[in-house]
């Protein structure tokens, strides 16, 4: 994978838009504030590639994002409770309309705040990687703000509470420090096909 080439495609904010895809995609989910923007930034080196914001709820469309012959896919955060009932309704349409089509996802980088267990919202998407087959890797993000001690805890406690799933892998992770980068580019590498 060339993590030096990237370009921001376009964005769509119904399924309706979403184009069908000619390329093997790799999309990154999780609830809204996780870190999922400031991850692909992270990847890629690059500042301002995927917008971050500290209010949460800032990615509300589907992004694409191009690289030589695969398509990133920042998609909108879950679990943001001050979202209004009609754009709850939008973002579910946006989801389903995302993964159940028949895009060529050939990869789900699922991410979870690590600082807490997993929220029933990340458990029902986990889930639902589970059920559809997808393969995905689960990043625990914002590894930086655990101290030493509570990192080791939250390490045992993360094995208990994400048991009954199956990722590829688990990684530790954090966008500010970019510790986990390597790591996960190197899981991306051997789980990604480019068949898919
Ligand atoms: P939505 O677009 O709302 O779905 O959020 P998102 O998942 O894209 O989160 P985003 O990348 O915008 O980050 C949310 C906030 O968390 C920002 O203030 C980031 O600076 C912060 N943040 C993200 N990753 C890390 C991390 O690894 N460590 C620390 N300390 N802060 C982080
Ligand atoms: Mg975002």
């Amino acid at each position: 994978m060339n993590y030096n080439k990237i370009e921001y495609e376009k964005s769509f904010g119904t399924s309706a838009q979403l184009p069908a895809s000619e390329m093997p995609e790799i999309a990154f989910s999780g609830r809204s504030n996780v870190g999922k923007s400031s991850l692909i930034n992270r990847l890629f080196n690059r500042k301002n590639l995927a917008r971050v914001s500290s209010v949460p709820g800032k990615t509300t469309t589907v992004n694409f994002f191009k690289s030589d012959d695969v398509r990133f896919v920042d998609l909108p955060g879950y679990g943001f409770a001050k979202r209004s009932e009609s754009e709850r309704i939008r973002w579910a349409d946006l989801m389903e309309g995302y993964f159940n089509t028949s895009r060529p996802i050939s990869l789900v980088i699922q991410l979870v705040d690590m600082r807490h267990p997993a929220t029933a919202d990340d458990r029902d998407m986990l889930t639902f990687l589970e059920n559809t087959g997808y393969k995905y890797i689960i990043v625990l993000t914002k590894c930086d703000k655990l101290n030493k001690t509570q990192r080791l805890e939250r390490r045992e406690s993360v094995k208990q509470e994400l048991g009954g799933f199956s990722p590829v892998d688990i990684i530790e992770f954090s966008a500010q420090t970019g510790e986990g980068a390597d790591r996960l580019k190197d899981v991306i590498d051997n789980n990604f096909k480019s068949e898919a």
